[in-house]
């Protein structure tokens, strides 16, 4: 990596690195360092002989508020990235599939492309939880039909699990699980069986829930033992704890 490329994943812009490196400030391996282009091993790079440039694999979860959308960048609207400080958006995340704008809760961000990857992959069969408030009363019949896959326009969804938690003329409550995640597949699926959705909640992907001490917007880092099970799950645990 360029050494002023790894000064930035201190949370600096590469103009900033840049700055710092001709200021002395950086050395690699000990030994200072005055050339930004230079190929560095990330992990010997100290600025101002703090702790050494972070570096491994990142995985975060946040509790997406409605309104913010699922993507790095995005010129006119708020990103899931913009939730995070300075110095992670520079650690090259990317999320975990997507939540429409004005669907909340768990989104995961890793900087492991192969775990996102798997993670959104049907071959993986990562579960997905999602609660749902839909309108008019949910039955045993919706709930059969989940199982037996719900034919839309143009794909079968595979089997669901639905769960009826509250169901009333005035609306029903429900949690839903998918091994996959089209565009807006759980909105479809309600809408074929008669029951439009109010809200949609993600809680839950493979074995990570959302933290219930997060808040809207707040995010932290998975747990060693969260990481583990979602590499374990993708069959990955022996590549990456080696
Ligand atoms: N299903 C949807 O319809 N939207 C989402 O954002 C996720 C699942």
């Amino acid at each position: 990596m360029r050494l002023d490329k790894a000064v930035s994943l201190t949370g600096m812009t590469r103009s900033e690195a840049r700055k710092a490196i001709a200021a002395g400030r950086v050395s690699v391996d000990g030994q200072t360092a005055r050339d930004p282009g230079a190929q560095v091993a990330p992990e010997q790079v100290r600025v101002d002989g703090g702790e050494p440039v972070p570096v491994g694999p990142l995985h975060i979860m946040l509790n997406k508020p409605a309104g913010v959308i699922t993507a790095t960048e995005d010129r006119r609207l708020p990103t899931v990235l913009d939730l995070l400080p300075e110095a992670l958006r520079r650690r090259e995340l990317g999320p975990v599939g997507r939540l429409d704008r004005d669907v909340t809760g768990l989104v995961l961000l890793t900087t492991d492309g192969q775990l996102a990857h798997r993670l959104i992959s049907p071959r993986w069969k990562a579960e997905k939880l999602y609660r749902a408030r839909c309108e008019g009363r949910l039955t045993e019949a919706e709930a059969e039909a989940f199982a037996g896959g719900i034919e839309l326009s143009d794909f079968t969804a595979k089997p669901a699990r639905l769960e009826i938690l509250e169901a009333s003329e005035e609306g029903s409550t429900a949690d839903v699980v998918l091994t996959e995640g089209k565009f807006h597949q759980v909105k479809r699926m309600f809408a074929a069986v008669g029951h439009p959705l109010v809200a949609l909640e993600r809680l839950r992907i493979g074995c990570v829930t959302l933290d219930p001490a997060l808040g809207p917007g707040e995010w932290r880092e998975l747990t060693g033992e969260e990481a583990r099970g979602l590499l374990a799950l993708c069959g990955m645990d022996e590549i990456n704890l080696k």
